[in-house]
Order: C-alpha cells, then structure tokens, then sequence
C-alpha cells in the first residue's frame, strides 16, 4: 500500500476518533443533565400516595428501649427474619416489600440528587433555563448603559455578598430578619439592588423558581466587567439562595478603608482567598466612586504616602467639615474602564482610601502591586481567576437553600 495512503487514513481514522469521544462527552453530560432534572421534578412532587390518617392514638408515659432493640428489623437479618417480625405486628410479607420499596425509592432520589447538585458549574441551567445568561446580560447592559457606574456597582455588591454567595446581602429587613443593607459596609453605600431585582422578574417570566439571585448576582458581576473593558471569565452557577441575613458578619468580615494591610490580608484568607488575589480584586477600585467622608483624613493627613497635588485636588471636592457624601473616582485617570490603571495611580502615590495605598507601604504586597502595574494582561487573567475563586466561597448547593421568587424576600 502507498505510503501516503496509509498516512492520509491514520489521520482519517485520528478524527473520526476525536469527534465519537467528543460527541460521548456531550451526550454523556446531556444524559446526567436530564436524570437530574427529572430527580429534580420528582423531588418538587415526591408523587406518593396519599390516605387516610386513623385518629385517636394516645401518647405512652413509658418508653420500650428492649421492645425497639428486640422487634425493630436490622439491615443484616435474613429474610425468613425479616417476614416474622413484620408478621408479628400484623403487616402480611407483601405490606413489607411495598413498605421497603418507597423507603428505598427515597434514599435513591436523596442520594442522586446529592450527586447532581453537590457542586456548582457552567452548565447548570443549559437544560432548564437555557436563556437565563442571555437574560441577565440584557438587564445589565441597558442599566450600565444608563450610568455607567452602575457597573462598579454590581461587581462590589457580587463582592459584597460573597463573603458567603448565597444573595443574603438582597435580603429587606423584616421582624425575623436583620438585613445586610443597614450594616456599616452598606448602608448609603452599596448599590445595584434594583437591578439584580430587574433581572430575576425577567428570568420569573420564562423559567419560574429555577435561576437563584445569587447566581444572577455573580453573572451580572461579570457581564459589568465586560462593559467596562475588563475581563471576562466563565461563571460557575448553581447557587441558591439563603433563607436568612447575616448583618453582624457583614460588619465584622468585610475589610474596611482604614484596616492596616495585615487585617485585610486575613480578612480575605479567612475566605480562603491569596494576598495575591487580593490584590488582584483590589483592583475594581480602576472604577466607581468613593464618599468624601471615607478618604477625607488621608488627603488632609499631610503624609509621605500621597501625592501633595493630588491630596490638593481632592480636597477642592472634599471639604474638612460636612459635604460627607461628595464623590471622587477611585482612579482618577480611567474611572470607567477596568484596567491596571489603579497600581499605576499607586504607584504615583494616588491612590484614593487609605487601604489602597497601604498594597504599596514597603510590605508583602509591592512587588505585586508593581507586576501588575507593568502588565495589564497578568492582571486580567489574575482578576479574571480571583472572581471566580471569590464567586465559590461558601455557596449553598444541593437540598441547601431556597431559590428566591423576588431576591428581597424569602418566598
Ligand atoms: C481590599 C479591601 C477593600 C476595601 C477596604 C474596600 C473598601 C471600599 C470603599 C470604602 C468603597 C467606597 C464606598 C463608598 O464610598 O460608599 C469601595 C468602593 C468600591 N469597591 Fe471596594 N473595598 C475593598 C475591596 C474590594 C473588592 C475585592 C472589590 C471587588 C472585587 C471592590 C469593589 C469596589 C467597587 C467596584 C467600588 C465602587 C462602587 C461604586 O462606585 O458604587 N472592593 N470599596
């Protein structure tokens, strides 16, 4: 046989062999996807049946620890056991096998839906809300197109929430619940709840109680990066939603503008979160806008760590006494578009809070402050990354959690 022949058919054979092991993959995964979501329907309506409840029973004044030992059937009795002892109690050897059967249909759905939901990936609503990206990026990019700032605004409030991603930071105040919106980090501060609340009436339209808020709130955080020039990444979805809030964490866990670089460090290893990827994420502060009251004693501080003409220029906006809520750009020199822009501004001595400055004050942080600085690609892929490992911190999977019907109330 020709040698180009036998080349030409190896290659031929090499292909054919590529796309059978690709489309087994796909269809091996459409295939779990749909046992789940069948296990899903089934857990919605268990369909047992149903009878009539016999009443009149009264409540002993003795316990039976012998009887419960001695009469209750064990996983390794035989058979001819088994039957007597369901005998004994009246229920004939057929009574008994339809009894173990539901209680082994039982412990299979919890055990496979465990499987199916245990964690969180990219592909979640492909089967069961398959436009549920597409929903939620309309809805973002008509409200950063509005302002633009609203974009900073979602990526903090993603950030903000997940110090445990489970959209408790949605949550209204109500006589069982504390909300994190009145917590310190919040309140008159953190923006975008309208939003995400836009997002998921649209997604109640076309796939009701299936898309979670705290997945709407990661994607919507991506999707504001997009539209701002900063990187994408794939979101991992799955998420459901918590049924209570968690004011006092929100106070305590949350870093704040005046911690001392070491705190923040542990505040973000805490959540299993790098110095570098802290970092890294420090860097949403290339946009959105901060309250006077919150950099005031750093640009009338007088100190070696700001830029004279910069202090100067911010205090024209940022009186010493009132004027609290007057807003100045993180960055000064691309407020709207995430960039590395913000370790540049660093460098210069620029930068606006306190605990921005602080990444470059001789300690761990410089020389990636400095990396970062010089290369926006190394600080795309490290942000890009840094969100994500921030969008796994601690969210509720499986039989955990509710899906919210309004993300501001639980249902
Ligand atoms: C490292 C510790 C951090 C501290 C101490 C901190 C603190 C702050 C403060 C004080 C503000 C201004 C709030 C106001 O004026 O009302 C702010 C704004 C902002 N933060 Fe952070 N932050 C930190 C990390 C992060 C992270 C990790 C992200 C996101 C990944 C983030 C995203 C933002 C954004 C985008 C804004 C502007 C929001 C807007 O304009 O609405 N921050 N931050």
């Amino acid at each position: 046989m020709h040698p180009l022949f036998v080349f030409i058919s190896m290659i031929a054979l090499l292909r054919v062999e590529m796309l059978l092991s690709y489309l087994m993959r796909h269809l091996l995964l459409l295939v779990r996807r749909l046992c789940c979501q069948i296990l899903d329907q089934l857990e919605v309506m268990v369909g047992g049946p149903s009878w009539t409840v016999k009443l009149g029973r009264r409540d002993s004044t003795t316990a039976s620890h012998t009887l419960a030992e001695t009469d209750l059937p064990g996983p390794f009795d035989p058979l001819d056991r088994i039957i007597p002892g369901f005998a004994n109690k009246g229920p004939s050897a057929r009574d008994m096998i339809a009894l173990s059967a539901i209680a082994a249909i039982f412990s299979l759905l919890l055990l496979s839906s465990m499987q199916c939901h245990a964690q969180i990936s990219s592909t979640f609503y492909d089967l069961t809300c398959p436009n549920a990206l597409n929903t939620i990026r309309t809805s973002v990019r008509q409200a950063v197109s509005a302002e633009r700032r609203m974009a900073a605004s979602l990526i903090r409030l993603h950030f903000h929430d997940c110090f445990g991603c489970d959209a408790s930071i949605l949550l209204d105040e109500t006589p069982t619940i504390v909300s994190e919106k009145t917590a310190l980090p919040n309140l008159g501060s953190a923006r975008g709840y309208g939003i995400i609340e836009d997002a998921k009436r649209e997604l109640e339209k076309t796939c009701p109680g299936v898309v979670s808020c705290a997945d709407i709130l990661a994607v919507a955080a991506r999707d504001a990066s997009t539209l701002v020039g900063g990187p994408s990444w794939t979101v991992k979805l799955g998420r459901r939603d918590s049924t209570t809030a968690s004011h006092t964490l929100a106070e305590t866990d949350l870093p704040g503008p005046f911690d001392p670089l070491d705190r923040i460090i542990s505040g973000f290893a805490n959540k299993g979160l790098s110095t570098r990827d802290m970092v890294a994420l420090s860097g949403a502060h290339s946009i959105g806008q901060a309250q006077c009251f919150l950099f005031r004693d750093r640009i009338y501080s007088n100190g070696t760590d700001i830029d004279a003409g910069f202090a100067s220029t911010r205090r024209r906006q940022c009186p010493q006494e009132d004027q609290n809520g007057n807003l100045a750009p993180l960055d000064l020199v691309t407020p709207n578009q995430l960039d590395n822009n913000y370790y540049k501004n660093l460098i210069e001595r620029k930068g606006l809070l306190q605990s921005d400055q602080v990444l470059l004050s001789g300690g761990s942080t410089d020389s990636i402050v400095s990396e970062y600085s010089n290369s926006s690609r190394t600080f795309a892929s490290d942000f890009a990354a840094a969100m994500i490992k921030m969008g796994d911190i601690s969210p509720l999977t499986g039989q955990n959690g509710i899906i919210r019907t309004v993300c501001g109330s639980i249902n």
